[in-house]
């Protein structure tokens, strides 16, 4: 546990919130005084937390709605229960205020550790303060915590590169770059504007696309380019649905094709698929991207009705995750060398520069997401473990 000064008042509160809300007594706290004025009384609290043999671990995770939230829910507390940690976790249905009372619940409850997937990057500035009075460290999990200097760690995959792969898939499988003087009609739909990976997803898929759009081999008939334009609150599949099918009434009347769909995960893919397979009069297959390999959407994917999806190891996340959890809570301060003792057996780099949240730069451990096709699903998903064929024929995850 690293040393931190925390106001004493705050520290007070926390010590007799824990001993409310956990009960465990025989919680030694080695403090001391750092001379301050009486109002502004600081202490260096070197370890604040239980000695009673389990160290506790808070996982904040943002929502029940999206599959992979409730796996890497799952993945993390089985890690780190194996570990000898106790958990507590906690999913926020979506909503701010229910993520701040499940942090808030878990600083009263001493945690160890808290690791935390925001609903809202920017809306948890002032609980990660009360985080900090308590000395307690935080990893940012997956979506990176914005606005605050009280974040330590944050582990991801690389994002930007997500949204490269769904633009490269597309120009790709579109021949853009012999396109001759064809045009191809095209959709974006964005993901959720308060989770802070939407943009890096969007702006690696735009960055990819807009040479083309600039030259007209690539069209957007609604009009519809910019990041909020097209992006869909909570990453809602209904959302998705509602406003593609809008999109095909209005700019798709008669048999007008189009091309791709460029959705930014298989939520959305998946509103955007029902709309096409309820509204589109095209004739011919859309190319529809995706993220997260959903089972539905793998479902889709088998059955033809969605063409790619970028698949993230959200095991391997976890696993980064334990690694970085335990070193920070046997008192190190991991960085690339991690990496190395850990031996992941998967890409890892460890980054010091991408992910600035507003307040500082977040030293980042940041894995490779993989684009899955019909083509390669066996070889990347079966063959590696990661999910298995279920009696009907379709992918369920290990
Ligand atoms: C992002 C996450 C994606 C996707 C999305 C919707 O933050 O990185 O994998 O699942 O949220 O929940």
């Amino acid at each position: 546990m690293k040393n931190r000064r925390i106001p004493l008042i705050a520290m007070l509160a926390a010590i007799s919130a824990a001993a409310v809300f956990s009960g465990c007594g025989g919680n030694e706290k080695n403090m001391t005084a750092a001379g301050a004025s009486k109002e502004e009384e600081e202490l260096v609290v070197s370890d604040t937390h239980s000695d009673d043999g389990k160290e506790i671990v808070g996982i904040a995770m943002p929502s029940v709605n999206l599959e992979r939230w409730n796996r890497d829910g799952a993945f993390l507390q089985s890690q780190f229960e194996a570990a000898g940690y106790e958990v507590i976790k906690e999913h926020a249905d979506d909503l701010i205020d229910d993520q701040i009372a499940d942090i808030r619940g878990m600083i009263a409850a001493n945690v160890d550790l808290l690791i935390i997937a925001p609903v809202d990057g920017s809306s948890l500035t002032k609980v990660l303060k009360e985080a900090e009075a308590a000395a307690i460290p935080v990893i940012s999990y997956d979506r990176l915590l914005r606005d605050s200097p009280y974040v330590d760690y944050y582990v991801s995959f690389d994002n930007y590169r997500v949204g490269t792969l769904q633009g490269e898939f597309i120009r790709d499988a579109l021949d853009l770059e012999h396109a001759g003087g064809e045009s191809y009609n095209i959709e974006i739909t964005a993901g959720d504007p308060v989770d802070n990976n939407a943009r890096y997803f969007y702006n690696g898929m735009y960055d990819v696309i807009a040479p083309y759009l600039e030259k007209g081999t690539l069209v957007v008939p609604s009009g519809q380019t910019d990041f909020y334009t097209t992006a869909t609150s909570s990453w809602s599949t209904d959302l998705a649905e509602e406003r593609f099918s809008g999109i095909l009434n209005s700019y798709y009347a008669g048999n007008k094709q189009l091309s791709a769909a460029i959705c930014s995960n298989d939520s959305t893919a998946l509103g955007v698929t029902r709309a096409i397979t309820d509204n589109y009069r095209g004739g011919n297959e859309v190319l529809i991207t995706g993220q997260d390999a959903d089972e539905e959407n793998l479902k889709n994917l088998l059955d033809g009705r969605q063409t790619m999806t970028v698949y993230k190891a959200l095991s391997n996340e976890t696993v980064v995750t334990l690694a970085l959890g335990k070193a920070i809570m046997s008192g190190q301060t991991p960085g690339e060398d991690l990496i190395e003792a850990s031996d992941f057996g998967f890409a890892c780099a460890y980054d010091t520069e991408s992910y600035d949240n507003g307040e500082i730069t977040v030293p980042s451990y940041l894995l490779e997401p993989v684009v899955i096709t019909k083509d390669n699903v066996d070889e990347e998903l079966v063959d590696t473990g990661y999910y298995s064929y279920d009696e009907q024929g379709y992918l369920r995850a290990n």
